[in-house]
């Protein structure tokens, strides 16, 4: 590798309006605790009808490059990890660009569900590491609001909207990438998909009537995949790494469901304590969950220069992403 690359900055945006447990009682068949024993989840935010996933984006990328200290015409490319992207095309990272006035970047979106900002840092890294690029911002965002079907209970209590994004550049040599690993199972694609508006199935009076453009999730498949993979990807960057779990300061796991975070604890022996979980607040927003979480930690100062920070997702594709840093900052 040439240069060492790392977080230089974090931001995130989060919708003002809560929707709690309560409130889906009123929309759906399910209760309060059913949803906080089998999920964890309390509440999750919900965006305004006028917000769209750019403008979450936007201000989340703000907020990245101003603790940063970064210039957004210094960014030499933007990458936007969503499934809920303002249009089919153009990019929705082509939107934030010319929002942000970021006039030297390149600009594109990524679809890897919910591992989408494991994806994009790796690419964004990778850039840097071999000199392409100095400043690269990453953002996974999500409107899940609009792809919900508020008649399904499966689905519609797990998920939120969210933005959170991430100033990837150059660091200090030893700091930033220690290891990596991307994994997909593109078997498992229809375990967790929206059905229609894609050119298999281009939307049609039946697709809109039949639910085809909302989540359709087996929920226990996906389960079952993320309670294998999530220990089994950790275990092997630690081993690229050359270091034991026990020299991990903080571990950042994809919040989708407390039970799945509780079994990699369990199988990875970590100290619950080192685990970052916002699950309760938020839900799972996809994309959004990694860089929300690194960005609340840093701000409440849980993040310390040289800490080995440990980030672990999982998703639709079916795709996992794992990395290993040390924190720069
Ligand atoms: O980012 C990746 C995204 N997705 C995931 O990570 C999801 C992974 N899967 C899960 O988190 C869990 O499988 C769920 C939370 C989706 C479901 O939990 P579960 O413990 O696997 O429940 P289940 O699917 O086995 O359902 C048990 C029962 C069913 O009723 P019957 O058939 O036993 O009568 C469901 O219909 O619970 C019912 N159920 C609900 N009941 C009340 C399902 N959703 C609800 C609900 N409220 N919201």
């Amino acid at each position: 590798m040439g240069f060492s690359a790392g977080i230089l900055g974090t931001g995130a945006c989060l919708p003002e309006k809560v929707m709690t447990n309560f409130d889906l009682e009123k929309l759906v068949d399910t209760s309060n605790e059913w949803i906080v024993e089998r999920t964890g989840i309390r509440e999750r935010r919900i965006a305004d009808p006028e917000t769209a996933t750019s403008d979450m984006c936007l201000k989340a990328a703000r907020a990245a490059l101003k603790d940063a200290g970064v210039k957004a015409e210094e960014l030499d490319l933007i990458i936007v990890a969503t499934a809920t992207p303002d249009y089919m095309f153009p990019s929705t990272a082509c939107i934030v660009q010319d929002k942000l006035g970021a006039a030297h970047a390149g600009a594109f979106d990524l679809a890897a569900g919910c591992s989408g900002f494991v994806y994009g840092f790796s690419v964004a890294s990778q850039m840097i590491a071999s000199g392409l690029y100095q400043k690269v911002l990453v953002i996974g965002a999500e409107t899940l609001s609009r792809i919900m079907d508020w008649t399904d209970r499966n689905t519609c209590v797990l998920f939120g909207d969210g933005a959170g994004a991430a100033v990837v550049g150059r660091v200090e040599d030893g700091y930033g990438v220690l290891a990596l690993e991307l994994g997909s199972k593109g078997s498992g694609a229809m375990e967790l998909y929206q059905p229609a508006g894609g050119s298999r199935r281009p939307a049609t009076h039946e697709t809109v009537d039949g639910h085809g453009h909302f989540i359709h999730m087996n929920g226990k498949e996906v389960y079952k995949f993320a309670a294998r993979i999530m220990p089994a990807t950790c275990k092997r960057v630690l081993a690229k790494a050359g270091l034991t779990i026990g020299d991990v300061d903080m571990l950042f796991p994809h919040q989708a469901n407390q039970r799945i975070i509780d079994n990699a604890v369990k199988h990875l022996k970590i100290d619950p304590a080192k685990v970052w979980v916002n699950i309760d607040k938020y839900g799972n927003t996809s994309a959004a969950c990694i860089p929300i979480c690194l960005t609340e930690a840093q701000r409440e100062g849980r993040l310390h220069k040289g800490d080995n920070v440990l980030v672990v997702a999982f998703g639709t594709g079916l795709t996992w992403g794992s990395m290993l840093l040390k924190w720069a900052k």
